[in-house]
């Protein structure tokens, strides 16, 4: 048994023991810490934690490694419950297209946006997109993610998809982070079904759900539920097919206009509906009678200058709100979380601990775990060290700022 012992944390952060829900509303204000602690990890898990003044001393010094933590602190790890990471190329020339004045949609029926990202990764060798993703998650677990849902969507073939979500389980078999696959086939209607659309839905759930399903290649399925994309009408049938494979539903909802998604998606009982820029009252309050778990994206929010999402108003209507990257290359290519963090602050108008609440324990929820994202007994010792003048409002503060020093996963330093 490998046993690890940090000493001297200034400010142990996110310590919740026994939490079983995600934070609703008020609970979102605080974040709980213990301030002079220490941790112990075996074998990657946390197995206790306390103030140094209580310490009770190391009766088995076998296998031990004690680091001194020199008055650091420690957080857990961030959690990104939705990105688009296995991806070929990139769309910077989009980018400039965009900024020369077209929009998202524009460029989208050019043949570019999505479905330009899926000539690129038809193209591209399983290997390859094994290589591109994988140092994309390394580069993700440097600035503090310990956790990550990743989508298919750019295949919109059943070869090409099943071709994503075979890298996704490497990816999986790779890392000793929580990774879940999500197959979103139904993310945008390809070129060749231009003009019979009802037969790539077919092709959704009569070939490639019976393939994901045979193969366990996917945990959740998602839809783009949206205007020139997949109607709300089509998103149920495709989430409908998707539960009876055991997959549990997420929907892209209401990012670019007001398209049921959210509606819908809570017919159909999905973990998460994601995006909402165009979410109403009327479905904060249907919201409200669910376990659903709203998600902001507020990178794409952002980078494609939609209007925020009404995640104040979310949060006063006691939702359990969570954040992620949406890391993908065409309307999000960040995973930086701390970044989301003050994106949300300032743009949704949400409290530094709301935001840091709704990227741990909500984000973790919001991709069925409950091993990272705070700190307790047996969880995983996915966290990380930074100075001792970081609380969780400089990450949003500081905007951009290297504040992560050092990142353990399982209790290994990376
Ligand atoms: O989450 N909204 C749809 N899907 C992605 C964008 C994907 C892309 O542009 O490549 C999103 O924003
Ligand atoms: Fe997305």
């Amino acid at each position: 048994m490998q046993k690890l012992l940090i000493k001297n944390i200034s400010t142990l952060f996110q310590v919740r023991e026994n939490l079983q829900k995600p934070l609703r509303g008020k609970e979102m204000n605080d974040v709980p810490f213990i301030k002079d602690a220490w941790l112990a990890i075996e074998d990657g898990v946390i197995v206790d934690f306390g103030t140094m003044y209580d310490f009770p001393g190391i009766s088995d010094w076998k296998n031990l490694e004690v680091i001194d933590a020199e008055d650091k602190n420690i957080y857990p790890c961030f959690v990104d419950a939705h990105t688009h990471i296995v991806y070929a190329g990139n769309r910077e020339k989009e980018f400039e297209w965009r900024l020369e004045g077209m929009s998202y949609q524009e460029i989208a029926q050019k043949g570019g946006g999505i479905l330009h990202s899926a000539q690129l990764l038809r193209q591209t060798s399983e290997e390859e997109l094994f290589e591109s993703a994988k140092k994309r998650i390394e580069l993700m677990i440097r600035m503090g993610t310990g956790a990550i849902e990743i989508k298919s969507g750019y295949g919109l073939s059943t070869e090409s998809e099943l071709k994503m979500l075979r890298v996704i389980q490497q990816l999986k078999n790779h890392f000793s982070i929580p990774i879940k696959s999500t197959f979103l086939g139904a993310h945008a209607i390809p070129l060749e079904y231009k003009d019979k659309r009802d037969e790539y839905v077919k092709l959704i759930i009569q070939e490639m759900l019976p393939k994901i399903g045979e193969e366990k290649l996917a945990d959740f399925i998602d839809v783009f539920c949206e205007q020139g994309y997949f109607t709300a009408e089509e998103t149920e049938r495709i989430l409908i097919e998707g539960n009876k494979h055991g997959l549990k539903g997420k929907v892209h909802a209401e990012q670019l206009s007001h398209s049921g998604g959210i509606q819908v998606g809570l017919k159909c009982k999905v973990l998460s509906v994601d995006h909402l820029e165009y979410a109403t009252d009327e479905d904060i309050k249907l919201l409200q009678k669910s376990n659903t778990i709203p998600v902001i994206l507020p990178g794409a929010a952002y980078f494609l200058n939609l209007p925020p999402a009404p995640a104040k108003q979310m949060i006063d209507q006691g939702l359990p709100l969570a954040i992620a990257s949406d890391f993908n290359p065409g309307s999000s290519p960040s995973g930086n979380i701390p970044m989301m963090l003050s994106l949300a602050c300032v743009m949704n108008q949400i409290t530094p601990n709301q935001a840091y609440n709704a990227a741990t324990v909500n984000a973790a929820f919001a991709m069925d775990i409950q091993n990272v994202g705070w700190i307790d007994r047996g969880m995983l010792a996915n966290f990380f060290i930074t100075d001792k003048s970081v609380t969780p409002t400089t990450f949003a503060y500081h905007f951009a700022h290297p504040l992560i020093e050092e990142v353990f996963i399982q209790g290994k330093k990376v």
